[in-house]
């Protein structure tokens, strides 16, 4: 069993009734986890070259900071509609039901960057592909996608073909 896995604990009826949440606040509670995580998160980008990390609200910020610091990178966070204060490039993407959207500031990324992508977590990937989709309208140029958890029963890889894609822990 992977070191980390007993700080995530799961939640049932969470946020609606028949979904288990992956909850990483124990994780986050424990610095000696948090270490652990951040190091496994860094073996999967290898020695790739990374000019800007970008995260997801709100759990992609956690550890995509600590990554970026890590690498000597600038962070990026994408936001919910309506949350950044400068000027924004948007993308909407389909749910089961409706739409949602996201936003990044347009001057966070210049062509050409190096790219990594990170979140909590990879569950149908509507989320990480969009970003994608932001990241690379600035220009920039995505070296990876990684996640701390990736849901496999629900195929978001498939949403993120082509890309290099990486886990810490796979359910
Ligand atoms: C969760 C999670 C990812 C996304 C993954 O965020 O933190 O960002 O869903 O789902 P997907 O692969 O199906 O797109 P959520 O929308 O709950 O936002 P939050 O982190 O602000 O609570």
């Amino acid at each position: 069993m992977n070191n980390i896995e007993p700080f995530i604990r799961d939640i049932n009826d969470f946020p609606k009734p028949g979904i288990v949440f992956k909850d990483l606040t124990p994780l986050l509670n424990n610095p000696a986890a948090t270490a652990s995580c951040l190091q496994q998160l860094l073996t999967l980008v290898g020695d790739k070259p990374v000019d800007k990390v970008v995260g997801m609200e709100a759990r992609g910020f956690f550890f995509g900071m600590l990554i970026a610091q890590a690498l000597n990178a600038g962070f990026v966070p994408v936001r919910k509609p309506g949350k950044l204060p400068h000027h924004t490039l948007t993308e909407t993407y389909a749910l089961e039901y409706g739409t949602d959207s996201l936003e990044i500031h347009e001057d966070a990324i210049k062509p050409g960057d190096r790219v990594l992508i990170h979140d909590d977590v990879l569950a149908t990937g509507g989320t990480a592909a969009a970003v994608c989709k932001l990241v690379e309208r600035l220009g920039g140029e995505i070296v990876q996608c990684n996640f701390i958890m990736q849901l496999d029963f629900l195929d978001g890889k498939a949403r993120l073909k082509g890309y290099d894609v990486g886990s810490v822990l796979t359910y």
